[in-house]
């Protein structure tokens, strides 16, 4: 294969009035324009935002060297090629380097009859109908160098704090956060499967001799991990089978869950805040080109916002202050507040984006909406947990002190009804070496959904899994 050079780096090089340096470039025409003399293509190859001008000059009477008519017909939008030539300075406004093209070679043609990547100014929504091909739009190439940014901004955050990659399991027999909104694992035969002497499905005959499910969270494993090797966390995908049509929500979505031994909410909060400003700051020092695409295209407020978060110091209040500002707030909410309810999304964005400004960290919720694994205070009715809610977004990280007691543990398990012989594994976390630990768990495509301003997560993510699709 003839060496190219990728656009990301070809931009960058410094030429001089009149220096030409021979490349050669490879990608996707994103547009064809000129006249009888000359053909302007612009080329990208997905590396950067922007796409590199090729002028072509055509063959005519006074230019019988130039690329003739047969091969300029099949260079459409869509089209792939390799092009040979010379960079030079750009005399047009808007790019700083053209390539003079010398050799054309096509590699793959796109009819412009059934290529649907055509005019400029594609719906969000029609472009998620051909997923397949949205990442060759400037704002999806924006959105996936985005998600890869803020993976390897994750990865090194954690690494530098010596914390341990643990990769926890996509399949469980445990629902960790006891909600029951599964997607069963089996290979029994669906249409005729095996029943126990009182009638339900016997998956004792299964493929792991029990009823396995998707993931909903790597918590219980990663506190596993935690007390043994102090400080772990978890990115993967998670499963949720919760039938909600929203923009924040997902049935496949991806998660990152710290999880340390020896700290306690407040430490918890502190790391939380330290990541999020981490991943933000990353963003803005790595990835401002895309940044200012999106900023410009959609969300004219986006580089501000980054920039306000990074600075200021997150909230930090507890579920009763927030009921109260709430209550004395002079909106109108859906969803009626009082003590003990679970707050809506109306209820979290007026507080960060109208009475704070700033993100907010809520804690010590009632234990009735929160899990059974966070740690109980001593009011009998409130637990440890946290939850991080950012502006646009809502909860961006849910997370808690967990319960270390034992007996607190159990009591809890009991009172809600659950299997306790299901859990053996995890209870002998408390069994053995028990200690205070706390984590959290980042929602992954919310966390990109405030990086990018996208306003729904099924952009956020390559091929989004909702109810009723599972397309690509
Ligand atoms: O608040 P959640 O349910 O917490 C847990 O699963 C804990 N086990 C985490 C922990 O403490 N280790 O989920 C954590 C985060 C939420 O704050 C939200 O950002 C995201 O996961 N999330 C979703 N994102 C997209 N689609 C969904 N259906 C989501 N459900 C939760
Ligand atoms: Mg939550």
């Amino acid at each position: 294969m003839l060496k190219h050079t990728e656009i990301k780096e070809l931009i960058k090089l410094p030429l001089a009035e009149g220096e030409t340096r021979n490349v050669t470039v490879k990608g996707w025409v994103r547009t064809k324009r000129g006249n009888k003399h000359v053909a302007f293509i612009a080329l990208n190859d997905g590396t950067c935002v922007q796409s590199l001008q090729v002028v072509a000059a055509l063959q005519g009477e006074e230019n019988p060297d130039g690329f003739g008519e047969e091969l300029m017909k099949k260079i459409s939008t869509g089209a792939c090629l390799c092009v040979e030539g010379d960079l030079v300075k750009s005399m047009g406004k808007g790019q700083s380097v053209e390539i003079q093209a010398r050799r054309i070679e096509l590699y793959g043609e796109a009819d412009p009859e059934t290529y649907p990547l055509q005019k400029k100014g594609h719906t969000l929504e029609f472009l998620r109908g051909i997923a397949h091909l949205r990442p060759r739009t400037n704002t999806f190439g924006c959105i996936l160098r985005l998600r890869h940014a803020m993976a390897f901004a994750l990865h090194q955050f954690y690494h530098d704090r010596g914390f341990v990659y643990l990769h926890t399991p996509i399949i469980t027999a445990s629902d960790c956060e006891g909600a029951g909104e599964m997607f069963q694992v089996t290979t029994l035969d669906l249409e005729n499967p095996p029943k126990t002497p009182d009638g339900s499905i016997d998956f004792g005959k299964d493929f792991f001799g029990k009823s396995a499910k998707l993931t909903v969270s790597g918590q219980l494993e990663g506190e596993l991990g935690a007390m043994a090797l102090s400080k772990i966390y978890t990115f993967g995908p998670t499963f949720r089978a919760e039938n909600s049509n929203t923009p924040r929500h997902l049935a496949e979505f991806w998660m990152n869950e710290p999880e340390m031994a020896f700290y306690e909410i407040d430490d918890n909060m502190d790391l939380a805040e330290d990541f999020l400003k981490h991943l933000t700051a990353y963003a803005l020092e790595n990835c401002m080109d895309d940044l200012q695409f999106l900023n410009d295209m959609y969300d004219k407020s986006l580089v501000d916002r980054l920039e306000h978060v990074q600075k200021m110091s997150f909230e930090r209040i507890t579920y009763t202050t927030a009921i109260d500002v709430l209550k004395s707030a002079n909106a109108k909410f859906d969803y009626p507040v009082e003590w003990g309810v679970d707050l809506q999304s109306e209820h979290e964005r007026y507080l960060v984006e109208h009475h704070y400004k700033k993100p907010v960290i809520i804690t010590d919720y009632p234990k009735e909406i929160k899990s059974f694994y966070m740690k109980q205070n001593a009011d009998g009715k409130t637990v440890r947990g946290m939850d991080v809610l950012f502006p646009q977004i809502g909860e961006i990280i849910g997370g808690s002190q967990r319960e270390e007691d034992l007996g607190k543990l159990l009591a809890r398990i009991h009172e809600l009804g659950m299997p306790e012989q299901a859990y053996w594994w995890y209870l002998d976390t408390r069994r053995f070496g028990t200690a205070p630990h706390s984590g959290f768990g980042l929602g992954f495509e919310r966390l990109l959904l405030f990086i990018t301003g996208m306003t729904n997560i099924r952009d956020v993510i390559p091929f989004p899994r909702y109810p009723q699709n599972a397309e690509f």
